[in-house]
């Protein structure tokens, strides 16, 4: 059985590019496996693009590159395996992958069926070099038919990148994540361009299959395949927030092998990632933002969590300090209610009390807060409104 929530891992893209090989990935693995990112839900190792060889083999299957993967795929998925680890692997819907390697368009069955051969759990599904003729939706639906036929248990990840009005239907091929933006890039531009373009997709979010924000640059540092000039450790933490609330999956794209203990800081908050693991798997409603605005707003998102608690994340998109304030019967927590507010500062891990009827704040420029807020009796005690810190 497939989970439901979004997906957590490790992929090679981000940092490695075409430079990935057999020592890469068990290195990796052995480092999931001991630093504690398995124990935080890091559970999919994945191998993206320029793995295989140029030519498929008389019978029409993919070929690991022999220089690359000297003891084939099945050794390396039985090597994650033992790690306590899932691992995953990449193709395209189109005559070539993005790279230019073989690809799955007219050989999904025997691609699925190869895949399952060698013990993989994930299939990051790409769109390049895609028939102009054939829809999308045919290629998607097909190779996630294909999947559910192999055999195996294999989780569908299409990486169409949000065109051809994917979220209309990308649910229908059975995928569990889409991506719904292009390329991530190692800087805060990126951040900016891809959260602004998650705002009017959110209503497609949620449990089963999500919206995919792509990889993680957390702790890239301006370093790899797509390190283009590189964030702050605000802007990374603020990266991370706004992934977990939003339910996109949360798949490090840095070299987890040389983590910094900032970035282990960022990416095994348990605190956020229950937020973004959340089992009920709602989506994000928007408190303060428009898609119309720039990318330079404060944004106020918050998630009605299973149990009843709310998280609220307020994000400061722009270059100067921001006082976001959330009334509370915009909660749906008014004065009928009888409740209050107690609230917890998860990117600290610090109770800052019980609020009443609404609470605001202060946002440095690219910073922000996440709260997770439990309803409670109002009994007339209650902080002051303004939360410091
Ligand atoms: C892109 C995709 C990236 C990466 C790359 C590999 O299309 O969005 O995430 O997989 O191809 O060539």
């Amino acid at each position: 059985m497939i989970k439901l929530t979004p997906p957590m891992g490790w992929n090679s893209w981000n940092t490695f590019g075409s430079e990935i090989d057999e020592k890469l990935i068990m290195e990796t693995a052995d480092v999931m496996a001991e630093s504690g990112l398995l124990e935080c839900g890091y559970d999919y190792l994945v191998i993206d693009d320029c793995w295989s060889l140029r030519k498929r083999d008389e019978n029409y299957k993919l070929v690991p590159d022999p220089e690359k993967f000297p003891h084939g795929m099945k050794y390396v998925a039985d090597y994650v395996h033992s790690k306590g680890l899932k691992f995953g692997m990449y193709s395209c819907d189109g005559y070539k992958t993005c790279a230019g390697f073989p690809s799955s368009y007219q050989y999904e069955f025997i691609d699925a069926e190869t895949f399952a051969s060698w013990g993989v759990d994930y299939l990051k599904y790409d769109n390049c070099y895609k028939p102009v003729t054939v829809p999308g939706k045919l290629l998607y639906h097909k190779m996630g038919l294909a999947l559910e036929n192999c055999g195996r248990d294999i989780m569908f990840s299409a990486c169409n990148w949000g065109v051809e009005n994917v979220q209309e239907w990308i649910k229908e091929t059975g995928a569990h994540l889409w991506r719904s933006t292009g390329d991530i890039h190692d800087n805060w531009e990126s951040i900016k361009d891809l959260t602004h373009q998650q705002i009017a997709l959110q209503p497609y979010n949620g449990l089963g299959c999500f919206n995919d924000m792509d990889m993680l640059v957390v702790g890239m540092n301006g370093k790899g395949n797509v390190g283009f000039g590189g964030c702050t450790y605000d802007e990374y933490r603020t990266h991370f927030a706004l992934w977990c609330l939003l339910n996109s999956p949360l798949m490090i794209g840095c070299d987890i092998r040389i983590m910094t203990p900032e970035t282990k800081a960022i990416l095994m908050n348990k605190e956020l990632i229950a937020i973004n693991q959340d089992p009920a798997g709602r989506q994000p409603c928007m408190l303060m933002g428009s898609k119309d605005g720039p990318k330079e707003q404060t944004y106020v998102w918050y998630k009605h969590l299973e149990g009843g608690d709310l998280a609220i994340g307020l994000f400061n998109m722009s270059d100067n300090p921001s006082y976001p304030w959330v009334g509370f019967e915009q909660l749906g927590v008014d004065h009928t209610s009888g409740k209050d507010l107690k609230i917890r500062d998860v990117m600290n891990h610090r109770d800052l009390g019980i609020y009443h009827d609404m609470f605001s704040t202060g946002l440095e420029p690219h910073c922000c807060k996440v709260f997770r807020c439990t309803l409670v009796p109002a009994d007339g005690n209650y902080n002051i409104s303004f939360i410091n810190g």
